[in-house]
């Protein structure tokens, strides 16, 4: 398996615990005010991730391209940051609005560089990692 693939993967177990422990908490505590933020946890943490990760496995030359790592490292920081100011928000802190502004359009960021790989042609990936080798 790629790298990059590995990465998401391991990234994407992280949120699904965490994602899951709101969950329970929202269980146990019978308030279910966190509810946005343990479905973004649970939706553009781990399942995105996880969908990520296969793409770059089944796409092995676009997974060696250095965007592929500038893709997860956008992506997975404007996650966390969203994920924590969202989970703060909704806990009544308006103070972090802003900061769940700004993660979410790195968020987007971070889509539309997969976007842009999705999209490049496979032997453009294949030319710039034969050159590296
Ligand atoms: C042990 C695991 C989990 C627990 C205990 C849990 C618990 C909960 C609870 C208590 C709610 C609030 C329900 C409500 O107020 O109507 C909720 C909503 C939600 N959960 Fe989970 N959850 C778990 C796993 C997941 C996973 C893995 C995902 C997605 C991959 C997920 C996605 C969602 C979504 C999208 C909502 C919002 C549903 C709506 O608004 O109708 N959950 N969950």
């Amino acid at each position: 398996m790629p790298k990059i693939s590995n990465l998401f993967f391991k990234t994407a177990v992280l949120f699904l615990i965490v994602g899951i422990g709101m969950g329970l908490q929202m269980s146990i505590s019978e308030n279910h005010n966190v509810i946005g933020a343990h479905a973004h946890v649970n939706l553009l943490g781990w399942v995105s991730s996880a969908i990520f990760g296969v793409y770059y496995a089944l796409n092995p030359a676009k997974a060696e391209r250095r965007l592929a790592l500038v893709h997860y490292a956008v992506y997975t920081t404007g996650v966390v940051f969203m994920s924590m100011a969202l989970y703060l928000l909704l806990q009544g802190n308006t103070a972090v609005t802003p900061v769940v502004a700004v993660s979410s359009l790195i968020v987007v960021a971070g889509v539309l560089i997969f976007a842009w790989t999705v999209f490049a042609p496979e032997n453009l990936a294949l030319r710039r990692s034969a050159r590296a080798v």
